[in-house]
């Protein structure tokens, strides 16, 4: 395995290729299918380089299969797809007695409660296991679906027959989801792994990791053999409320069958929540399973409708997470990635090692002032101690995804060590590289020459909620990029007059590409030369311009030209333009200042207006999404309301399809006002728009 691939006869060559897609396919679908990881990143990472290494060289063995085509493992296939009724939504987080105090301030002021007013929450264990969605119709099980992305989950009603804490029939009429955690206990666990290991078969990392594999059988026999448990919490569609509180509905679910956590309490104020946090986290070790934290929920069903959901949040619930598990390792070296806007971000290399289940080896720095020791108001981290490559350092995961370093120890710091110095060149493309004003961040000042901006624009602008061109994925654009096939987007669009039919060098004769998968990727990329309005603004990968905020411009300027004339005319960062861009409620002058700059550079701009003149793109209409009187509409909100917040008024226009403006102008339709309602009602009279008071606006929406 070790001999350099220069050195191969292209029999052993052809040998470890082979060996190379078979390990590669295993590790991909223990990852993806098999929910059990079983190599770590940077393992999996120096084989796929390896791999590489030998496709370079021996390039007519690269194989059909070969594990550098290859994406992540597909989606498991074998069960049928369901699309939720309701979505499935997931939890905002919570770390700290802070954020949970700060949590309930936020429904209370959404909701215009004083901070006296009576506000029940109730607090039960966050199970760690996975959720599952159980449809009853008429008190028969007929559906089972795992959570999926939130929308479309998969089928799995015959494994969900066999858990025994699912009833298969309950009493109770009509329509009802019922919603929960699948979970394995520890002594469940233990039992498996030692039967699987007996039998010489794959070892669990996790109980939870347990519980995705059990569930997601195909054969239900096998899942019936590994004792699975669940905890109903929620519910999703229904025909008739279950009661009129969280913790009663979680009464009446246990009436007709279901397990419910016995540590659920119902709390009046944020020290009551406390205090039932450290008692469920006292008795974690002792409880037999896996739990992560402790949710909380507003307890009124009435309220929580009231406080209705964020894009993939509820308003009315928080995860309280307890402390994430740490772990000790070597910092080997410190690297720094240049992204896509141009910021150099520095990465720890570490000596892989296991925090909670998951093998970790890299983990982020975050910016130069965090290697140092200070924050980015000039205190000091870790009491000012330094980040240096050779030091043991203590990682854990955030919020379960991007590890962190959160110490350093000292007292085990190579004696030749040398404190960091930060690049203030672009280690691609040597560019300087600065740091503005107020910003915590280094950035490559090299724009389009910098080759890792250019490649990471371009795997931004391929990306799913950009351009999301069907077998032309971040590998692929790099490579062409690579072979100078593609320097800025707009090229894509002329690969098929460059490179197809006819011409002298063929995408055809590429390796790994063939007759039938040029032409594909040529009609896959002329399909997407029509484009929705909001993917191109997304697509541009211009600095703070998200998909949120794409979709924002989208909706206010409706089409490509007269979003490009509003940016260009706001240049000057006053002036009318400049005003407009403001005036859009959300717009502030980060994203307005991102916007202007990215089109007063000419070099950008001309790339921008070359890719335009390929595409075909869709204006975005006014949301038309209900048939409410406001859809469409620009609303401005001013003076006191009284039975409603503005945040939770703006929402709701929101949500009904009109458009929230901070002032009034010549665009707006509508201005309700309540008392004390000042400048702003005497502009809309002056312009002859339309005004009502807050009862108005109540009774226009009425219903809706
Ligand atoms: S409530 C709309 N309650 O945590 C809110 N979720 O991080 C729906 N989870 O996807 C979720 N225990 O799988 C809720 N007692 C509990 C929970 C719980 C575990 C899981 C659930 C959810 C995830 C969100």
């Amino acid at each position: 395995m070790n001999t350099p691939p220069d050195k191969f006869t292209e029999e052993e060559a052809k040998a470890e290729l082979a060996h190379l897609a078979e390990t590669l396919q295993n590790a991909n679908s223990a990852y993806h299918g098999d929910d059990a990881p079983t190599m770590s990143d940077a393992d999996y990472d120096a084989l796929k380089r390896r791999n590489q290494e030998i496709e370079t060289l021996f390039p007519h063995l690269k194989r059909a299969d070969s594990p550098s085509e290859q994406v992540g493992a597909a989606p498991s296939e074998g069960f049928s797809k369901v699309t939720h009724a309701r979505r499935m939504m997931s939890l905002g987080n919570a770390f700290t007695d802070d954020d949970v105090a700060d949590f309930v301030a936020s429904v209370r002021s959404y909701l215009g409660l004083s901070d006296t007013a009576p506000l029940p929450i109730t607090a039960e264990p966050k199970i760690d296991g996975l959720s599952l969605s159980l449809r009853y119709e008429d008190g028969i099980l007929v559906q089972a679906a795992t959570r999926g992305d939130g929308s479309v989950g998969e089928n799995v009603t015959a494994n969900a027959r066999t858990v025994s804490d699912i009833p298969l029939q309950i009493d109770r009429p009509g329509l009802l989801e019922v919603r929960g955690e699948v979970y394995m206990t520890h002594s469940a666990f233990t039992q498996l792994n030692a039967r699987q290991d007996a039998a010489g078969k794959k070892i669990f990392a996790n109980p939870r990791n347990a519980a995705a594999g059990s569930l997601r059988q195909l054969d239900p026999k096998i899942t019936a053999a590994r004792p699975l448990q669940f905890f109903a919490y929620a519910w999703g569609e229904l025909d008739t409320p279950l009661a009129t509180s969280q913790f009663d509905a979680l009464a009446a679910l246990q009436s007709l069958g279901f397990q419910t956590n016995p540590l659920t309490r119902r709390c009046e104020t944020v020290p009551e929540l406390l205090n039932h946090y450290r008692a469920i986290e006292q008795q974690r070790a002792d409880l037999g399973y896996d739990i992560d934290g402790v949710v909380y929920k507003v307890d009124d069903l009435a309220l929580q409708s009231r406080l209705g959901f964020r894009s993939t949040t509820p308003r009315w619930a928080i995860a309280h997470k307890f402390p994430a598990e740490r772990a000790w390792t070597l910092l080997e070296a410190i690297d720094i990635q240049v992204g896509r806007t141009g910021a150099l971000s520095p990465v720890a290399r570490l000596t892989p090692v296991t925090v909670g289940g998951v093998v970790v080896s890299n983990a982020t720095l975050h910016n130069e002032d965090y290697i140092a020791g200070r924050s980015a108001d000039g205190s000091t981290i870790r009491d000012g101690r330094d980040i240096r490559a050779g030091d043991w350092v203590q990682v854990y995961r955030a919020g379960d995804v991007i590890p962190k370093i959160a110490e350093v120890d000292l007292s085990r710091r190579p004696e030749q060590s040398q404190a960091y110095t930060f690049p203030d060149h672009c280690p691609i493309c040597g560019s300087a590289a600065i740091r503005e004003e107020g910003d915590a961040v280094r950035r490559c000042t090299g724009g389009i020459i910098c080759d890792a901006q250019a490649v990471e624009k371009l795997k931004h602008f391929v990306s799913r909620g950009a351009f999301d061109i069907e077998g032309l994925g971040a590998k692929q654009v790099e490579a062409f990029r690579n072979d100078g096939w593609i320097r800025e987007p707009a090229d894509i669009f002329t690969l098929r007059a460059r490179y197809g039919p006819g011409q002298l060098t063929q995408l055809k004769n590429r390796e790994g590409w063939g007759a039938k998968s040029a032409d594909n990727l040529f009609d896959a990329i002329d399909a997407r030369r029509n484009i929705p309005l909001q993917r191109l603004i997304f697509a541009l990968g211009i600095r703070h311009v998200g998909e949120v905020a794409a979709k924002l411009m989208a909706r206010s300027y409706h089409s490509w030209d007269s979003f490009a004339a509003a940016i260009d005319g706001a240049a000057e960062k006053h002036g009318d333009a400049w005003d407009g861009l403001l005036a859009i409620d959300g717009v502030g002058e980060t994203l307005a200042s991102a916007l202007v700059t990215a089109f007063a550079q000419p070099a950008e701009r001309a790339s921008i207006d070359r890719l335009v003149a390929e595409l075909d793109v869709q204006d975005e209409a006014a949301p038309t999404n209900h048939d409410s009187p406001v859809a469409g509409k620009t609303v401005v909100f001013t003076g006191s309301l009284e039975k409603m917040t503005r945040a939770e008024a703006k929402a709701r226009a929101e949500a009904l399809g009109a458009k929230v403006a901070g002032s009034v102008s010549g665009k707006t339709d509508l201005l309700v006002a309540g008392p004390g309602a000042g400048s702003k009602a005497k502009k809309a009279a002056e312009l002859g728009i339309a005004t009502i008071d807050e009862d108005g606006w109540l009774e226009m929406i009425d219903g809706l």
